[in-house]
């Protein structure tokens, strides 16, 4: 530990100008950024939608009774003056480029758990030089992503359950050539890339000091890889477009791939999101059946090779290649659940909540009890959709009742979001200034897709919907946005906030232009809606929206901070992942590869009362490094960010790192404790 804060706090960010590193791109996305998007559908943006299916009339009607109602919380500053203050006094951090996690005074720092840390029995210690996919698959995979937090009751103990997102081939290997897909050590190096991808449970316990650590569990630690097998559920389980040589019945998978952000259910289980999984596979061109190369388009898989990030995976593992086996790209893209008290569990793939690129599936409860799962597909002009179970939750922990929850997500309704402006669509210049009314604001409604085995979609079935979601969802008109990412409702305030993390295409030439809830052209920032569903419950069919945030530098004119005073506020760009603590306030991690110039990080601001949109930095993340999480634990003393992509800098490799975060050796992906020092108050945040 203390050679991580020499070595740590002292370097500073060498060379690094703004802007995503193109090697994040590739690996990350398979270069989703440098394609034109692939939503080519002729869906029409809301400005249309506005004048054809909503009269004026009807609008002020909802809109007028809705807004008392709803949004108590955003009436003008003087009205609010005395409102609950959200009790976050820390110090923000201020911007910087050091190669180092960043707190806030009197708190600090410590790694939980690192990139090939052994969390399994027999596990060897990591050898950077000497990887092997057997001792890979019994350490913490690479590039954690989603964290939860699971307390084992009365024990100081609990689960945390990780996301392994992806494997950056230049980093972890010396000597791969990304053109040709090939290194030295192959074909071990692509078997240890399988086992760096999944899902990791690792066991932690509090330490005095403040903060976890991990406990090499025999009892609960787990890996799952790119090669666990899983089961499909719902309607489109067992499907044709399912089935392959190895599972001809369509509902057993090897793995899950790209695994981004997640959820919480409140059963206790975990949910995970399959998000790039198209740049895994080659070939698409290569399928013959045109309805399915259609939809592999849809989904941005290359005609050959990915056109970049090429890992050659199909030398191993041949379902990789779709001219072999031409179904096993449509078998990833669903909403994985783990139960993280079962090692033994088979995790499942619920394609109730269909396939899409899955950034996250927070879940939370109708006011009836059935499950609600809010989720984004992070693309460029992708959609938010919303997943409502059949049935309620059973409360309880006996047997009978966790075995009907682990099935409530197998069926259900699946809705798109419709966005509706409420102002002209000529005030809506692009620029990001308010319109007229004072606000980015509207209606909405969520469009059902499929319910159960019924389709709403004219010429597909309920299962083709599920598989096909995108192209399902062409059809009903949902609204292009901004790259959806974290939606997650806040249990305080019962609104829900949506995170857009950029699209630099909005506007441009062939693109959509802007909309009321996507205002702005050039998008570099990002922006947070914050959405209340009609009668504040989560299963309603309508609902009402705002602009939140519209992130960049508060001097840059385009920002809005829920017009809180911006001299004030910290510079954010690209919100992703969402959390909210005790109180309500919502906690921000970015993913904007130093498009500020500036390293990643956490953020909080609060959503009510005189500070609302008080925006400030509450840490930073090494150099190239990609700020995942935010997860706060039930008693608000640990804030836990999982450190993704450390070094992740365009020209690093093993023999010229750009980060040497976190031991003085190669950048190794952690999840770390941040927690406060010192006397008094322990509250993060406060
Ligand atoms: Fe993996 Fe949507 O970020
Ligand atoms: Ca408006
Ligand atoms: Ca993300």
């Amino acid at each position: 530990m203390e050679e991580r804060s020499v070595i740590g706090r002292a370097l500073p960010l060498a060379g690094h100008t703004g802007g995503r590193s193109a090697m994040t791109c590739i690996y990350r996305c398979g270069n989703a950024c440098a394609h034109e998007a692939p939503n080519t559908s002729d869906n029409p943006y809301f400005g249309d939608i506005l004048g054809r299916a909503l009269s004026r009339r009807s609008f002020l009607k909802l809109g007028a009774a809705a807004a008392v109602v709803l949004y108590a919380g955003a009436r003008p500053a003087e009205a609010r003056r005395g409102g609950r203050r959200s009790g976050l006094t820390f110090e923000p951090v201020p911007p910087n480029s050091l190669d180092d996690v960043v707190v806030p005074d009197g708190y600090d720092y410590e790694v939980v758990v690192r990139w090939g840390d052994p969390i399994l029995p027999g596990a060897p210690e990591f050898d950077f030089e000497n990887q092997t996919a057997e001792a890979q698959s019994k350490q913490f995979g690479y590039n954690c992503d989603y964290v939860a937090f699971f307390p084992l009751r009365g024990s100081g103990r609990a689960l945390l359950v990780v996301n392994h997102e992806y494997t950056n081939t230049e980093l972890m290997f010396r000597g791969f050539n990304p053109a040709t897909g090939t290194s030295p050590e192959d074909p071990e190096r692509i078997r240890v890339e399988l086992m760096a991808h999944g899902i990791s449970v690792v066991e932690v316990r509090g330490r005095r000091r403040g903060g976890y650590e991990m406990v090499r569990s025999r009892r609960y630690n787990r890996r799952i890889t790119a090669m666990t097998p899983m089961r499909l559920t719902g309607p489109a389980a067992g499907h044709e477009w399912l089935r392959t040589e190895a599972d001809p019945g369509g509902r057993t998978v090897l793995g899950c791939l790209n695994n981004c952000a997640g959820g919480l259910t409140p059963w206790g289980t975990y949910l995970s999101g399959e998000e790039n999984f198209n740049q895994y596979f080659v070939n698409a061109g290569a399928v013959e059946d045109p309805a399915k190369r259609a939809s592999y388009e849809r989904y941005g898989f290359g005609e050959t090779l990915p056109d970049f990030g090429y890992r050659g995976w199909e030398r191993v593992e041949e379902r990789f290649d779709l001219a072999r086996e031409p179904n096993e790209g449509f078998r990833f893209g669903y909403v994985v659940e783990v139960d993280p008290f079962d090692p033994e569990s088979v995790p499942r793939k619920h394609t109730a909540l269909g396939r899409v690129k899955h950034e996250g599936a927070e879940t939370t409860l109708s006011r009836d009890g059935r499950a609600v799962s809010y989720m984004g597909d992070d693309e460029r002009f992708e959609y938010v959709y919303k997943f409502v179970s059949s049935r309620r939750m059973a409360r309880g922990n006996s047997r009978r009742a966790r075995e009907h929850n682990l099935t409530l997500l197998e069926e259900g309704t699946l809705y798109v979001a419709r966005f509706s402006g409420d102002s002209p669509q000529q005030e809506i210049d692009g620029s990001g200034e308010l319109p007229s009314d004072g606000a980015f604001d509207g209606t909405g409604e969520w469009v059902p897709l499929v319910s159960g085995e019924e389709s709403f979609v004219p010429g597909m079935s309920a299962a083709e919907v599920l598989i096909n979601t995108r192209l399902a969802a062409d059809r009903v008109g949902a609204t292009k946005m901004d790259r959806p990412e974290d939606i997650e409702r806040n249990p305080v305030n019962g609104r829900v906030y949506a995170a857009l993390t950029n699209n630099t295409r909005r506007g441009a030439a062939g693109n959509p232009g802007p909309d009321e809830a996507n205002p702005r052209t050039n998008n570099k920032h990002g922006h947070v809606l914050e959405i209340s569903e009609e009668g504040d419950d989560p299963a309603a069919t309508r609902f009402r929206w705002r602009v939140f945030l519209l992130c960049g530098d508060p001097d840059d004119p385009s920002t809005y901070f829920a017009g809180y005073d911006k001299d004030q506020v910290s510079p954010i760009s690209s919100p992703d992942n969402l959390a909210f603590d005790r109180r309500g306030n919502l906690w921000i991690a970015t993913d904007s590869g130093g498009a500020l110039g500036q390293n990643d990080g956490f953020f909080a601001v609060p959503v009510e009362g005189p500070e609302r949109g008080y925006l400030r930095q509450f840490l930073t993340v090494p150099v190239g490094a990609e700020a995942c999480g935010p997860r706060i634990t039930p008693d608000q003393r640990t804030i836990f960010c999982a450190v993704q992509h450390p070094g992740e800098v365009d020209g690093a490799s093993p023999d010229n790192p750009a980060s040497r975060w976190p031991d003085g050796g190669q950048p190794r992906p952690s999840v770390v404790s941040v927690f406060k020092t010192g006397r008094g108050e322990r509250r993060i945040g406060s």
